[in-house]
């Protein structure tokens, strides 16, 4: 049986680490795509030349011709522009709206098949604006927000809790902004959720209302360190973890901006939200109960993200 292919447009921090990533896991064959010709060639050729020690079988391939993606069966977009300090995702919008609309065309040609994972920011916007430059269903396009916000969340609960990482659940809906929603109701450490854990007094509510507001920020945070880009090792992780699940027909339970027709009472955007990722995409959207808070917050979230959409429609009219 033939390989899968992986197509990685962008390959930049988070592309070159995607392709890492993909190789080591076998995923599959690998093939970067970037504007700046050599930079994907390098990369490919590097990773190639590690799989020997690391001992993976893959074909790696870098190219700056569309064609080079061509039969993928997933694609994994970074193109674009990343966060400066004192920079919020929205700044990017303006570079990224065009980014997104000529990768569109991209995978239109060469990889109507695919299943398309989106990562460049403003997440929620430009996901929309990839799906229909693209034109494949709203299953077989997904955004790559949530797993790594709730990862964040996981990691700084686990510090807090002293436990396994792997014993830590969490919950973050919205969208993938400063107003995005940590569920801590829904969030547990082996299935006790964090209420409980406060009235048990593992943490105090304060202690958890600190946390949220850092994943909240956890971008932020990284950025502020870097200084010269944003976070590249956890995106790149979340994202293949969305591809094996597509591709191996895990049918994980992963938070995703997925396009809402109704549920939640959201109808046309892509938000994050609990989905099912099969063999056929996103195969299901979890809808969970909102207490009236959770709800007040979650609409906070859809309106940030839909100003987003409106500006970046208003770009595409006055282009
Ligand atoms: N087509 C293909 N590649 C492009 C295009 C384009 N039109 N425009 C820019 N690129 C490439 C750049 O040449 C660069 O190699 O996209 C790559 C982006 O890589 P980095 O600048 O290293 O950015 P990275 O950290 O990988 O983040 C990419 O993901 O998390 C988001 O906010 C982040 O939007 C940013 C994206």
């Amino acid at each position: 049986m033939a390989r899968n292919k992986i197509a990685l447009i962008g390959a930049g921090q988070i592309g070159g680490t995607l392709a890492l990533l993909a190789g080591l896991k076998e995923l599959g064959d690998i093939t970067l795509f970037d504007v700046v010709d050599g930079v994907p060639q390098g990369k490919a050729l590097d990773i190639a030349e590690a799989s020997p020690v690391e001992g993976f079988d893959a074909v790696l391939k870098g190219g700056s011709d569309y064609s080079a993606i061509a039969g993928a069966d997933v694609v994994i977009v970074t193109a674009g522009v990343p966060r400066k300090p004192g920079m919020s995702r929205d700044d990017l919008i303006g570079t990224n709206t065009k980014v997104m609309q000529a990768v569109g065309a991209g995978i239109k040609q060469y990889a109507p098949d695919a299943f398309v994972i989106c990562i460049t920011n403003p997440l929620d916007a430009m996901v929309g604006v990839l799906r229909e430059a693209c034109g494949l269903k709203p299953e077989k396009v997904v955004g790559m927000a949530g797993v790594l916000d709730s990862a964040r969340f996981r990691y700084f609960l686990a510090e807090e809790f002293k436990v396994s990482v792997e014993d830590v659940t969490a919950f973050v809906l919205g969208g993938h902004g400063d107003s995005m929603v940590p569920l801590a109701r829904y969030s547990t450490v082996a299935g006790i959720p964090l209420p409980d854990l406060v009235k048990m007094g593992w943490t105090t509510q304060e202690k958890l209302d600190q946390i949220i507001q850092r994943t909240r920020d956890g971008g932020a945070e990284i950025v502020g360190l870097l200084k010269t880009g944003s976070a590249f090792y956890a995106p790149a992780s979340s994202a293949i973890a969305m591809a094996e699940s597509y591709l191996r027909d895990k049918r994980r339970v992963l938070p995703c901006a997925a396009y809402l027709t109704g549920q939640y009472g959201v109808t046309g955007l892509y938000i994050g939200v609990p989905v099912v990722i099969g063999a056929n995409g996103v195969e299901r959207i979890v809808e969970v109960q909102f207490t009236a808070e959770e709800k007040a917050a979650f609409d906070t979230s859809v309106a940030a993200v839909k100003g987003l959409v409106e500006a970046t429609k208003k770009l595409i009219a006055a282009a």
